[in-house]
């Protein structure tokens, strides 16, 4: 299964995307992921790339293409992948199309999570993100104790510099602008399923699970 996690900064792709990877035992490539290891081991392109990710822009569609190219021709991706946070223009979204432009290999559904702007807003001024082992968090204002720590290992939670409301404006209005005529793109493919975002992390869940249903190989009955 070759999948698309599309969304607005806040959607709920990363939250979705652990069970989809274990029900399907495909890849993820998540390129926000990717950009912000980059950073941490201050490379090249990590230094290049900071001070876009920190206002809030998209980081140049060349720099991204390279990347994804690369990583969809290791062996892995062969039986399937979920990209999370690629493509987010057109131009990217045809460079994937070229790039898997062979038999076998195209993409079976983009899971759309729509979600309005104020609900956005409000997750993501409240979200926190371990620094061990990845999981996010959300907590209410009240909730927040000085320093809060992760219930799975004990890291101090932080909240992204991205997660700055103005930044957070900022990546909102490039998503409306940059990122949402992807919509449109893969309706005209016959590949887009939109899902109600803002249902409860559960709901959502179960709501992709029936839109995939129609795309997982009928069981054998006789057997
Ligand atoms: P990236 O890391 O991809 O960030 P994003 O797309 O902005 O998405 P987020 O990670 O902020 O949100 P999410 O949808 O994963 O939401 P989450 O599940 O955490 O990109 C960062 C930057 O990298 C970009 O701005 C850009 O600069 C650069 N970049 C990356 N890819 C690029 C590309 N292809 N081209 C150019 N530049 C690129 O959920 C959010 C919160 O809501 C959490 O607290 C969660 O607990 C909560 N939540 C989730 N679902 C629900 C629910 N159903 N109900 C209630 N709460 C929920």
């Amino acid at each position: 299964m070759n999948l698309i996690l599309l969304g607005a900064p806040g959607a709920g792709k990363g939250t979705q995307r652990a069970f989809l990877v274990e029900r399907y035992g495909i890849p993820v490539i998540a390129t926000g992921d990717m950009l912000r290891d980059e950073r941490k081991a201050n490379t090249p392109l990590g230094r290049q790339v900071a001070p876009i990710m920190d206002r809030g822009d998209l980081v140049p569609d060349d720099l991204l293409i390279q990347i994804v190219r690369k990583r969809l021709q290791q062996p892995d991706t062969r039986r399937g992948f979920l990209l999370d946070g690629f493509p987010r223009t057109v131009a990217q979204a045809s460079a994937l199309d070229q790039i898997l432009a062979e038999p076998g290999r195209a993409v079976d559904a983009v899971l759309y999570l729509r979600v309005s702007r104020q609900v956005l807003i409000d997750r993501l001024a409240h979200r926190y993100v371990c620094p061990t082992c990845g999981s996010v968090y959300t907590f209410q204002p009240g909730e927040v104790r000085q320093g809060p720590r992760c219930p799975k290992d004990g890291a101090q939670l932080y909240q992204r510099p991205d997660d700055r409301p103005q930044v957070v404006a900022r990546r909102i209005d490039v998503f409306l602008q940059q990122t949402a005529p992807l919509i449109d793109y893969y309706a005209r493919q016959g590949k887009l399923e939109t899902i109600d975002g803002q249902l409860p992390v559960e709901q959502v869940r179960a709501a992709i699970l029936r839109k995939l249903k129609t795309f997982e190989p009928a069981q054998d009955v006789t057997a």
